[in-house]
Parts: C-alpha cells; sequence; structure tokens
C-alpha cells in the first residue's frame, strides 16, 4: 500500500518526505485554503512546489463543476507538472471530464466519492484513482472500511486498473484497516502516520535497552 500525505502545509510534506516513506501528496480546496493559498497564480505555483519536495504523484483539485470548464481548469493544472493528478468530483460532469481526460492522457483522480456505485462509475470514465471518503462515512454512521473492502474487491472480479486510495484517514488504525482490506493507497494527515509509530511496550522496552546498555 503506498502512503500519501493529505495536507498543503509544506513542512508536513516535509517531515513525511524525511521520514521516507511517502508516495505522493493529496490536497483539496479545504487544504489549500487552510494554508491560505489565494489566486490562480499561487495556487499553481504551491502545486508546483509540491511537486519538486517529492517525487509520486500530487493530486491537485479542479474548482469547476460543469464540463468544459473541468476540462480547461484540469489541462491547466496538469501542465504544471508530469506528477500532478487531476482531482475531479464525483458528479455527471467530472464522470465525462474524467473520460475526456483518461482518452487525452492526463490521469485523473475522482474525489467525494461514498458508495460503490460511484467508484465503479470512476473505474468505467477510467480514473486513475477513486477516493472514498472513509472518515466521513464514519461520522454518517456507516462502515468507511466495509466501503474500501468492497471496491477492491469489484475492482478485482472485474480488472478495474482504477486504485483505491483511501481518504478522510482520521487514524492510525484507519490505516492498518486499509491496509488489510485492499486499499492501494492511503493518503493520511501527518498525526496518523506518526500514530503508526507509537507503542507504550516500544518506549518501555527501549528505556530497559538503554538503562542495561550503561551495564554493558
Ligand atoms: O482527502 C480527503 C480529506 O482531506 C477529507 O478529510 O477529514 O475533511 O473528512 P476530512
Amino acid at each position: 500500500m503506498k502512503f500519501f500525505i493529505d495536507t498543503a502545509n509544506l513542512s508536513q510534506i516535509q517531515e513525511a518526505h524525511d521520514l521516507g516513506i511517502l508516495d505522493g501528496v493529496t490536497t483539496n480546496p479545504s487544504l489549500m485554503a487552510k494554508e491560505g493559498i489565494k489566486g490562480e497564480a499561487a495556487i499553481m505555483k504551491h502545486y508546483e512546489t509540491i511537486c519538486e519536495m517529492v517525487e509520486g504523484d500530487v493530486s491537485a483539485e479542479v474548482l469547476s463543476t460543469d464540463f468544459a470548464s473541468i476540462v480547461e481548469e484540469g489541462k491547466k493544472l496538469a501542465a504544471i507538472h508530469p506528477n500532478i493528478v487531476v482531482k475531479v468530483p464525483m458528479i455527471k460532469d467530472g464522470v465525462k471530464a474524467i473520460k475526456w481526460f483518461t482518452e487525452n492522457g492526463i490521469r485523473t483522480n475522482c474525489t467525494l466519492v461514498f458508495s460503490a456505485g460511484q467508484a465503479i462509475l470512476a473505474a468505467k470514465a477510467g480514473a486513475a484513482y477513486v477516493s472514498p471518503f472513509i472518515g466521513r462515512i464514519d461520522d454518517s454512521n456507516w462502515d468507511g472500511i466495509e466501503l474500501i473492502a468492497q471496491i477492491a474487491q469489484i475492482y478485482s472480479i472485474q480488472g478495474f486498473k482504477t486504485e483505491v486510495l483511501a481518504a478522510s484517514i482520521r487514524t492510525p488504525l484507519h490505516i492498518v484497516k486499509c491496509a488489510e482490506n485492499g486499499a492501494d493507497v492511503c493518503t493520511c494527515p501527518l498525526d496518523s502516520i506518526l500514530g503508526l509509530l507509537k507503542h507504550p511496550l516500544t518506549d518501555i522496552g527501549l528505556a530497559k535497552f538503554l538503562e542495561d546498555a550503561k551495564k554493558m
């Protein structure tokens, strides 16, 4: 399973990159706004900076919602860097645009996916990635991990090449469960990635080893 970081914060991206386990980055308009990135030029520049920091795919989301504008915006985003993946919402014009991008050699990440049916449509249109939002599904009293397992099974049975990119990750356990249930990629906040490191017995064991090492 690949590890992406879900942020537009450059120092967090650098920290995950320095850990040596980072395979890519996803962003969305909320995450960009959180960093105070405003205006087309600043947005484009920020994506370019991120692409220069990491070697893997960087998802950049369109803000348009009609077919022609999504295509125009996506073409501009894709031109920033070869690693840019155009993130397109799961709406009717979004599906049409994903198909257009697929036919024109531009890779896409279909976002705001909350059902297996939506994931099938994204795959049919040729999306490189599909992004089920598991934390938000859990918030609405359904099971986000079950959706990951269902989509992974459907894609495997049907031979779809679209990668399952689990998004809206909230906890380290989400990451473990995504790995267990067939996600190809997990895009996570830095805290959830670092949370994987933690175990009290590791801390206790290390303290004991260091103590005993003084007697060596
Ligand atoms: O990748 C999607 C993600 O950023 C949404 O996360 O926590 O806002 O549901 P969250």
